[in-house]
């Protein structure tokens, strides 16, 4: 990767120091759409949006907009929305069902895998000397993992498994169903989308393993929404005698994981749906199926995490996925997809769906307390005089607990990290600036030392 000095110097893991211009220069924000965006898998969104041939919906890589299609032979393409004549998007709608898209400028015609198929004026016009096989929508590498598509532009960009790296496990077992099956959920129909006013890294370092900002949600917490009921949202299974709260990170990919381990296997049910028992009997008999079909790792509850750099999921009954969409230094799109496992009765889907709304989203109760940090903070990081102050990332700094992971069916590679810290956000910086600038990182040497 080439260094032109945009990105050098701006962060330093070593004391926990970030240059506040990462999130408010438009240069820097330019230089990490090609050195960050345009050289990792992103996702695009998930099979069950497309289950027909001719299924298609809108998508984003980076700044671009794709059309995600399932086409006629069943494949999965994703498709540059950018007619190769000269320039307008081929597809105008945000999902449908289509065999072919046909600009609407001058009528070139795609088909739902990107081959051109139809110019008009071609014998008369061009001679029959334009090549159609040249001149198809330029199509992305694609990857289904496990029902999630992911995609690149980019040839250089190493194989799907290899960027994901240890995060692979984390991954696929978010895409199970509770009772452990792989490709186990479904998108609810339709993607949640809002803008707001802030740098895309404000949620995604908030997601690798901010577990210090509870205080930002005291109003939902009073409210008692979680599932359990119970006041305050981390606190129903908190018993430190039994579980350890992990924030587990993979510096080589940047990647990070919100969990716990529990320190014995065969965890009884805990309640979580007691308000409506059919609900209930669908989680704890899926909770079992699930304790004999994975044996030991059913010790784990996986909570959350990123995929660097801009995926979000939320797990442990809050199923959803978000990616940050980059629009400018000070402008983010957000994305959410909403899931509920495939296999549940309808009723089960339909109370999931109730309080995914409630929770999760632009009209949901708690996320609307982080937009508005992440938007605020962005002031912070944009005047002249607050920019003089490095933003501090020091919390538990260096403090270690181990680090490869104990566990070897969740890999090596990992650094891990016990209770509260600013470790993942330090791992984040860190692998973001190893992609802007081409330097090593540095988390990794220290924590070694
Ligand atoms: S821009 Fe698409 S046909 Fe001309
Ligand atoms: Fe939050």
């Amino acid at each position: 990767m080439t260094t032109d000095g945009i990105g050098a110097g701006l962060i330093n893991t070593g004391s926990g120091l970030v240059d506040r211009a990462i999130f408010s220069d438009q240069s820097i924000f330019d230089r990490e759409m090609e050195a960050v965006f345009d050289k990792s898998w992103l996702f695009v969104g998930h099979e069950s949006q497309i289950r027909n041939n001719g299924d298609y919906f809108l998508s984003q890589l980076g700044r671009d907009q794709v059309v995600v299609t399932r086409d006629n032979s069943g494949k999965v393409n994703v498709l540059l929305n950018v007619c190769t004549h000269r320039g307008m998007p081929v597809c105008r709608y945000d999902r449908g069902n289509a065999k072919m898209f046909t600009c609407p400028y001058h009528g070139w015609t795609f088909a739902n895998n990107g081959d051109l198929t139809g110019v008009p004026l071609r014998t008369e016009g061009y001679g029959g000397n334009l090549d159609r096989a040249k001149w198809g929508l330029i199509k992305a590498r694609v990857v289904c993992y496990y029902g999630s598509i992911w995609a690149t532009f980019d040839e250089a960009v190493p194989e799907f498994e290899d960027f994901l790296g240890d995060m692979a496990f984390w991954l696929r077992e978010f895409l199970m169903s509770p009772d452990g099956e792989d490709d186990g959920i479904e998108v609810v129909d339709g993607i949640l989308k809002c803008e707001i006013p802030s740098n895309w890294k404000f949620g995604v370092e908030n997601a690798a393993g901010d577990l210090y900002h509870d205080v930002s949600h005291k109003s939902v917490q009073r409210v008692g929404l979680s599932l359990s009921k119970l006041r305050g949202r981390h606190t129903w299974d908190a018993d430190p005698a039994t579980f350890k709260l992990l924030n587990i990170t993979f510096p080589a990919g940047g990647h990070a994981v919100r969990g716990n381990l529990y320190d014995f296997a065969n965890r009884e049910y805990q309640s979580q749906w007691a308000a409506i028992p059919e609900v209930d009997e669908y989680f704890r008999e899926a909770h079992y199926t699930r304790q004999k079909r994975l044996v030991e790792k059913e010790r784990l509850l996986n909570r959350g995490g990123v995929v660097f750099p801009n995926f979000i999921y939320n797990a442990a009954n809050r199923t959803s996925i978000t990616t940050l969409i980059p629009r400018a230094a000070g402008r983010t799109e957000i994305w959410k997809w909403v899931f509920v496992p495939k296999n549940a009765p309808q009723a089960v889907k339909d109370a999931m769906r109730h309080y995914l709304l409630r929770y999760t989203g632009p009209a949901g109760m708690v996320e609307q307390d982080d937009f508005e940090n992440w938007g605020s903070a962005q002031l912070g990081a944009e005047s002249i005089l607050a920019r003089r102050l490095p933003m501090n990332y020091q919390l538990r700094l260096g403090d270690y607990a181990k680090w490869a992971w104990p566990e070897p069916w969740i890999g090596a590679g990992a650094l891990v990290d016990e209770g509260v810290s600013e470790h993942a956000q330090r791992v984040f910086y860190d692998r973001w600036s190893e992609m802007m600038t081409g330097e090593p990182q540095t988390v990794r040497q220290e924590a070694a030392e």
